[in-house]
């Protein structure tokens, strides 16, 4: 049955499902998902690219950024890099090229991977095997084995299912996908207990602006208290596109910031093509802090790409850059243009 149906099916049985359910199932129902099925492809033949994606540059960068943290937790031996969500595995491959490989400074560093897709596991499985007996996989943060050393996401949160809401004669409503004949279309219904906790909190101001609508990433919150208990000590390294909560709840943003990616083209309707196109919305750092400090975290930077990736590369860096050809590169993931100021960094530690 297409995921259409299933979603279609579900709907007639339940009725309208609220639009955290619609994008769950759009992107994870088992084996037909977006990022569930078996022909999930990132980069020049999928939907859209990432920093992993642009030569080793990033890899690089990173690479001496988790040096840096390594030395900060004292040069433990027990240090692993655990990676959520690494996509076709170019990251994985560029981090322990460097740090496991690299004659000239070679570490006895593992390397976890958390991957929810099997398909997608065998990709990186091949791309990987030279490093057998390093790298391991899970298919879920809650499977892996208490540790200690640094966790990446890497346009992770971006990707998790949000909640649709709209203000109405100032009050919160949700948006929730119903059927018209055998499409779907949206109906509002009062917002859920915990949608008007969230306005209140973080984006009270924007209850006078009838027919607002944006949305909320409240699976984020238990996310990144399930890090937190899995790791023992060090460090969380978060890339993603996003702004602060003033930037995000601000009035020029009045549609939200819900995306979709189909073959490198942009839409703004979620209900198209399916699990053949990515869904996204942009994330709250303000409310990422704030989640993550309740949950134990120390939060030690909030900063833009640009400017964090800026801060790590020394002279010996960038005439490493300039010899391997990678300025061009560089360039993408630090200008305006390309993903210096829409993507943002936020480092947490745990020590
Ligand atoms: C936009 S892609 C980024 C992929 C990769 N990090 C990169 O840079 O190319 C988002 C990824 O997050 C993964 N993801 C979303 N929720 C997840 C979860 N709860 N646990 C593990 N991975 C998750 C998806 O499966 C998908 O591979």
């Amino acid at each position: 049955m297409k995921l259409k149906d299933i979603i279609i099916e579900r709907i007639k049985k339940n009725g309208p499902i609220p639009f955290d359910e619609f994008m769950n199932m759009a992107l994870y129902y088992p084996e037909a998902g977006y990022y569930t099925k078996s022909d999930l492809k990132i980069g020049r033949q999928g939907d859209f690219f990432t920093a992993s994606h642009l030569g080793k540059v990033f890899g690089l960068i990173l690479s001496k950024q988790i040096k840096l943290m390594w030395g900060k937790m004292g040069c433990p031996d027990e240090f692993a890099i655990t990676e959520i969500g690494p996509g076709m595995g170019y990251l994985a491959e560029d981090i322990m090229e460097e740090l496991l490989y690299n004659e000239n400074d070679k570490h006895s560093f593992k390397y976890y991977l958390i991957e929810i897709n099997p398909h997608l596991e065998n990709t990186q499985r091949e791309r990987l095997k030279k490093y057998q007996g390093k790298i391991f996989w899970y298919d879920s943060i809650d499977k892996l084995e208490e540790f200690q050393g640094v966790l990446i996401c890497n346009e992770i949160f971006d990707a998790f299912p949000v909640r649709v809401f709209e203000i109405r004669n100032n009050k919160v409503f949700e948006v929730y996908v119903r059927l018209n004949t055998e499409e779907f279309t949206e109906e509002l219904k009062p917002a859920r207990q915990d949608t008007v906790e969230y306005i209140n909190e973080f984006a009270p101001w924007i209850l006078e602006i009838d027919g607002y609508r944006s949305e909320i990433n409240l699976a984020m919150k238990e996310f990144i208290k399930t890090i937190y208990k899995m790791m023992k000590r060090g460090f969380v390294l978060i890339f993603d596109y996003g702004w602060s909560n003033e930037e995000y709840y601000s009035y020029e943003r009045k549609k939200g910031s819900l995306l979709c990616y189909y073959k490198h083209s942009v839409n703004e309707n979620p209900y198209l093509n399916t699990g053949e196109q990515d869904i996204t919305a942009h994330v709250n750092f303000t409310a990422l802090k704030k989640w993550a400090e309740e949950a134990g975290f120390n939060v030690d930077l909030y900063l833009s790409q640009s400017k964090f990736l800026i801060s790590l590369c020394d002279e010996p860096l960038l005439e490493q850059l300039q010899k391997e050809d990678l300025i061009q590169k560089f360039k993408r993931l630090v200008l305006p243009s390309g993903m210096g100021e829409s993507h943002r960094v936020m480092i947490l530690s745990k020590l």
